[in-house]
C-alpha cells in the first residue's frame, strides 16, 4: 500500500504557504517602488521558507509511524467486512481536507475504517464516535485502536446503532455509514439535523444504479439522498463505492 496521506498533506501545506506569501507580499506598501535588491531578498526569504515548510510537512510524526506500522503488520488482512485501504485513504482525505473534528461511524466491525478516520482526526484535533452491535468485533476493534496508538481519538460504543444514533448529540461534521444497509435512510434522517452546514455524510457500498450491483438498500439510499435539495451528492467508485453527500452551507 502506498501511503498517500503525507504527500497530500504536503501539497495542502504548499498551497496554504503560497496563499499566505501572496497575501503578505500584497500587504507590503509600495512593493513596486522597492529597489530590485530588496525585492530579490524578499523572494529569496520566501523560497527558503517554502523549502523549510515543505520539507518538514512531509515528515512522519511518531503517531504516523505507529499507525503505519500497525496497518503494515496487518498486511491488508482484514476479514470482517472491513473497507479496502483505498476507501480508508478516501475517508482520511475528506476529513483532513475539510478540517472535520466531530466524526461518527456507524458500523465499527474490527476497526479498519475507524483507524483511518481517527488517524485523520489526530491531524485535525477531532474525535470519533463509532458504533458496533457485535461484542466480539467491538472488543477486537478496541484492541486494534490501542495497537495503532489511536485510542485517545476514539469513543467506541457497543449497542444497536438504531438507538445509539438517536442519542448522539450534535453538532457532527463527518459521518461514515457502514452498518445495516437497509437502515441507511433512517440513519441519514436521524443524523441530518445534527450535521453542520458544510459537513459530510458518507455511505459505503453504494454504487450508481447503472453499475448493476445490488446492495440491500444502498440504491434506495442513493436515490433518496440525490434528490435532497440541501445536499450535493457524488459517488466515488474507486473502491467499494462511497456516496459522499455534502450539506450545503
Ligand atoms: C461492513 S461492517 C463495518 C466495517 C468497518 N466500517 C470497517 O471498515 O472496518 C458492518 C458492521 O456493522 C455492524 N452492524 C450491523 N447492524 C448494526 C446495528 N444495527 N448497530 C450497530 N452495528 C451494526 C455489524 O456487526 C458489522 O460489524
Amino acid at each position: 500500500m502506498a501511503w498517500k496521506s503525507q504527500t497530500r498533506e504536503g501539497e495542502t501545506n504548499f498551497k496554504i504557504f503560497i496563499g499566505l506569501a501572496i497575501r503578505f507580499i500584497n500587504k507590503i506598501p509600495n512593493m513596486k517602488t522597492l529597489p530590485t535588491q530588496c525585492k530579490s531578498t524578499c523572494s529569496f526569504v520566501f523560497i527558503l521558507l517554502f523549502f523549510v515548510a515543505n520539507c518538514t510537512s512531509g515528515q512522519d510524526t511518531d503517531q504516523d509511524r505507529k499507525v503505519k506500522s500497525f496497518l503494515e503488520s496487518k498486511g491488508g488482512a482484514w476479514y470482517d467486512m472491513n473497507v479496502p485501504s483505498n476507501d480508508g485513504q478516501l475517508l482520511y482525505d475528506i476529513i483532513v481536507k475539510n478540517g472535520y473534528k466531530n466524526a461518527l461511524e456507524i458500523g465499527t466491525s474490527t476497526g479498519h475504517s475507524g483507524i483511518w478516520i481517527a488517524w485523520a482526526l489526530s491531524k485535525t484535533g477531532g474525535k470519533l464516535i463509532t458504533l458496533e452491535i457485535d461484542e466480539s468485533r467491538h472488543k477486537e476493534a478496541l484492541a486494534n485502536f490501542e495497537k495503532a496508538g489511536l485510542s485517545e481519538y476514539i469513543d467506541a460504543r457497543l449497542g444497536n446503532a438504531h438507538d445509539l444514533v438517536k442519542e448522539i448529540e450534535g453538532p457532527i461534521d463527518f459521518v461514515f455509514s457502514d452498518a445495516d444497509k437497509d437502515w441507511y435512510i433512517n440513519y441519514f434522517k436521524d443524523v441530518s439535523p445534527k450535521l453542520k452546514p458544510g459537513g459530510c455524510f458518507t455511505a459505503h457500498n453504494v454504487w450508481p444504479s447503472n453499475r448493476g450491483r445490488r446492495g440491500g438498500g444502498t440504491q434506495e439510499y442513493l436515490q433518496y439522498v440525490e434528490k435532497l435539495d440541501g445536499y450535493t451528492t457524488t459517488v466515488d467508485d474507486s473502491g467499494n463505492g462511497l456516496a459522499i453527500s455534502y450539506k450545503k452551507e
